[in-house]
């Protein structure tokens, strides 16, 4: 979803403000724009394309050292110039750059036409900048309040305004923002990517809040009643270089391959030894509130959502606890019930998914215990569940999740180790999964170093307009994920199944045009998905399957093996062939890996 920047200080704005727009790019990438506020008035540059569509419609000299910036991922009326942000007034005093959806915008539009106001534009912000013109109001602050008392829906904004050059006023609800603390300049950004090579300081907006931004500090302030908010400034520990490509041909392939080391990071400090548990203090839940709870309901979106249906998994058969998952974005929608003995848990990268967010805040209000599993420090979800789970992935850049994901499957192993520990999970059952965690690492550098098997198997599925993966159980949630991440950038139909259900109707569809991946763990269900295999070779299907060594399958046409580890760790090595599938596969069909078309890096509006 959009990315907001904004920059007031000593430096020329314009450098800041495109440099942090490449940062946001992730999160939409139809259109960018930039209003800078200089020693002739503002100027305001807009383009549709990506950031350096933008950077080549720059004058080439822009003063100026206040500014913002905004990259589009369409709502409200398509890509085109005259959409793209920032959004002006008829006079160009004010600008605004937004991220979220103002639900009211079509009765404000309505209500600023029959007012005589020419709009330019297809957007809901547009009505936002006439609104903050209108009011009358003596200073910036009370116009931008005034406005939001009048808006309903998401939003973060950023407005700037001729008569105050001195200053950028911002507001937050719904959609995340940030403000940098620079030595006399000051950043405002959708996420700390933006600012992470200005400042390690940072203050994260509330829903509710806002705060007039000088270069020389900001100042916090209720929208509804002009309160003043007292915040201080925040470490992230973020080097720029993580997010850098280095010597990678994209963040996909940077991310798949810092897998090993990201997870000895998250790892490192978490594994009990002696008790045979996991340390997770952050959960703020001691051993008795643990045992309280009678089941586990895990709320993701996406691929969240998968590794979310591997943690319930996990869960189930490590804690014997009945676990299930649900996509958040649906949980939230049908008056869920929520009951004080079960214990819902939030699963999130950025940890600014609306759909997420909003089922947290659901859960909490009807008194439910919420735990977080997120990857980005001080997000949003991250603030609003009462304790959780750090993922320590660092960055994730590409569209498709791969790390990230890997991280989740491993924080519900480790949820799953300690909800269990607390009950009956034997010390050498907890031995084991310990030692599995311990192996991982080692055990995905051994995979993602040997890849020309994958990219030979890529390139064989790729050429098929439509494919299955399939898995069993355990295996389930490895093919729902395969699945999702092949169609994310390949942009080929890819259907998950379970290996059981093949015989119940999509096995019709087996053909010699449509292969099948097949997720093939060497556990006590081997027999049964060998049967399956069977099925689809004997109707010609081509099969690439995923498996452990040992496993002869002669009905597949490329076999994948990655080391073996516990039965319940095996679905998070199996998922790595997946991601590498995807990457080869759109790699070989010459997309743009990083930005798929159509996705964005973080979903915060509904
Ligand atoms: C898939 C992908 C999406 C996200 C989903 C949730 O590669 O990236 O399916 O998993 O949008 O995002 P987070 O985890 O940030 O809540």
């Amino acid at each position: 979803m959009c990315g907001i920047v904004g920059y007031i200080g000593g430096q020329t704005a314009v450098d800041i403000l495109v440099d942090g727009l490449t940062q946001l790019e992730y999160r939409g990438y139809d259109s960018a724009g930039i209003a800078v506020l200089g020693p002739s008035g503002a100027k305001r540059v807009r383009s549709v394309g990506r950031v350096r569509d933008l950077e080549a419609a720059l004058p080439k000299r822009l003063a100026g050292k206040t500014g913002i910036g905004h990259t589009r991922w369409a709502t409200h009326g398509a890509p085109s110039e005259e959409n793209a942000h920032p959004h002006t007034d008829s006079a160009e005093r004010i600008f605004v750059v937004h991220n979220g959806i103002i639900d009211n915008a079509r009765d404000l539009r309505l209500e600023l036409e029959a007012d005589g106001v020419e709009l330019t534009s297809d957007t809901d912000t547009e009505a936002v900048s006439h609104l903050i013109a209108r009011t009358g109001a003596e200073t910036l602050e009370d116009a931008v309040r005034q406005t939001l008392h009048r808006l309903s829906g998401t939003y973060a904004l950023a407005v700037i305004d001729t008569e105050h050059p001195d200053r950028i006023v911002v507001a937050r609800n719904g959609s995340p923002l940030i403000l940098g603390v620079g030595d006399k300049e000051m950043f405002v950004a959708s996420d700390i990517s933006a600012v992470v090579r200005h400042t390690s300081q940072v203050v994260h907006l509330d829903d509710g809040e806002c705060a007039t931004v000088t270069a020389s500090g900001f100042r916090m302030f209720s929208a509804d009643d002009n309160r003043a908010v007292a915040k201080s400034a925040t470490t992230v520990d973020i080097s720029p270089d993580e997010l850098e490509l280095g010597n990678h041909s994209h963040f996909m392939l940077k991310e798949i391959a810092e897998q090993p080391s990201s997870l000895e990071r998250m790892l490192s400090g978490r594994l009990d030894e002696r008790f045979a548990t996991a340390r997770l203090d952050g959960l703020n839940l001691d051993a008795q509130a643990m045992r309280r709870f009678k089941r586990v309901k895990i709320l993701g979106c996406g691929s969240a959502y998968y590794m979310g249906q591997l943690g319930a998994s996990l869960i189930e058969e490590l804690a014997r606890i009945p676990a299930d998952a649900e996509p958040a974005s649906e949980f939230r929608y049908r008056n869920p019930i929520v009951e004080p003995d079960t214990l819902y848990v939030a699963v999130s990268q950025s940890g600014e998914t609306a759909d997420t967010a909003f089922a947290v805040q659901e859960v909490k209000r009807k008194g439910g215990t919420i735990v977080g599993l997120v990857n980005v420090v001080g997000s949003t979800i991250a603030r609003e569940v009462s304790g959780g789970i750090y993922l320590h992935a660092g960055p994730e850049v590409s569209v498709a999740s791969t790390k990230a994901n890997t991280h989740m499957a491993v924080g519900f192993a480790l949820l799953a180790l300690a909800l269990g520990r607390v009950r009956d999970l034997s010390i050498t059952d907890g031995t084991r999964i310990v030692k599995g965690l311990k192996a991982l690492p080692a055990q995905i550098e051994q995979i993602i170093s040997a890849p020309d098997e994958v990219e030979k198997a890529a390139k064989l599925l790729a050429e098929a307009p439509s494919l299955f993966f399939i898995g069993r159980v355990r295996g389930y949630p490895t093919a729902r994920e395969g699945a999702q991440k092949f169609k994310e950038i390949s942009y080929r139909h890819a259907e998950a199944y379970q290996a059981s259900e093949l015989k119940h109707g999509p096995l019709a569809l087996i053909s010699p045009e449509l292969p099948t991946v097949a997720i093939v763990p060497d556990d006590e269900l081997l027999d049964r998905n060998v049967g399956a295999l069977h099925e689809i070779s004997a109707r010609g299907g081509d099969i690439v399957a995923i498996t452990n060594p040992g496993v002869e399958l002669p009905e597949a046409k490329v076999t994948l093996t990655v080391p073996k580890n516990e039965p319940e760790l095996d679905p998070i090595l199996l998922m790595i062939p997946t991601q590498l599938l995807a990457y080869y596969a759109a790699l070989s069909l010459g997309l743009n890996i990083d930005r798929p078309r159509n996705l964005a890096k973080s979903v915060t509006v509904e």
